[in-house]
């Protein structure tokens, strides 16, 4: 069975190995989620404890899904700290393991990630991709409305720009 949770910093801990292959599979397999390969295990590692950190100070949640004892994917929700942007959050690191993608996960930690984000007095989601990426398409199937792109956003590892397409969506 295909499940997905809400994990607090101590639930998400023993899963570290399984999160840290997760974005090791992301970046090894071309996508631009802010690492270049070869991603060490420590430095994914780095980013996971310090991303479980901000989970346990309430600033950030993270949805994992999986099945039989497998990470499959997982998606986080960035609360914007400012006074004024409560209503606001940053969907970030949506990651689909390949071995589990084009089964519907990724949509389905889209919609988890905003109910949580209702929960929590959210209404208002923002997020950036990569332009012709297939994530860019995802995102508009989940109605997310192109707000811009910007040229030249970050790198691949060959040196080549790469542009982005900021996204977001009133719940
Ligand atoms: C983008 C990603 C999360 C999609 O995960 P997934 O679980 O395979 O996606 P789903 O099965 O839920 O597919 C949802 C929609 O995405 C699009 N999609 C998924 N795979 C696709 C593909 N290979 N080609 C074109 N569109 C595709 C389709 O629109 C699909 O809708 P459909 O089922 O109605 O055709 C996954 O490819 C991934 O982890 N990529 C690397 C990390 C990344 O780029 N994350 C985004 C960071 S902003």
């Amino acid at each position: 069975m295909h499940t997905i949770e809400l994990l607090s910093d101590e639930q998400a801990k023993p899963l570290l190995p399984k999160l840290v292959a997760l974005l090791q599979d992301s970046v090894h397999s071309g996508s631009s989620v802010g690492f270049l390969p070869p991603l060490t295990f420590e430095t994914a590692e780095e980013y996971w404890l310090e991303t479980l950190n901000e989970v346990a100070l309430g600033k950030r949640i993270l949805l994992v899904s999986g099945a039989a004892g497998d990470v499959t994917g997982s998606v986080q929700l960035a609360r914007a700290g400012k006074q004024n942007a409560s209503h606001r959050a940053e969907v970030q690191k949506l990651l689909v393991h390949t071995q589990f993608r084009h089964r519907g996960i990724a949509r389905a930690l889209m919609v988890a990630a905003e109910e949580s984000a209702r929960k929590r007095g959210r209404t208002l989601l923002v997020l950036d991709t990569e332009q012709g990426s297939i994530a860019e398409k995802l995102y508009e199937k989940c109605e997310y409305k192109r707000a811009g792109v910007i040229p030249q956003y970050a790198l691949t590892a060959d040196g080549l720009f790469i542009s982005t397409v900021l996204f977001y969506k009133l719940l």
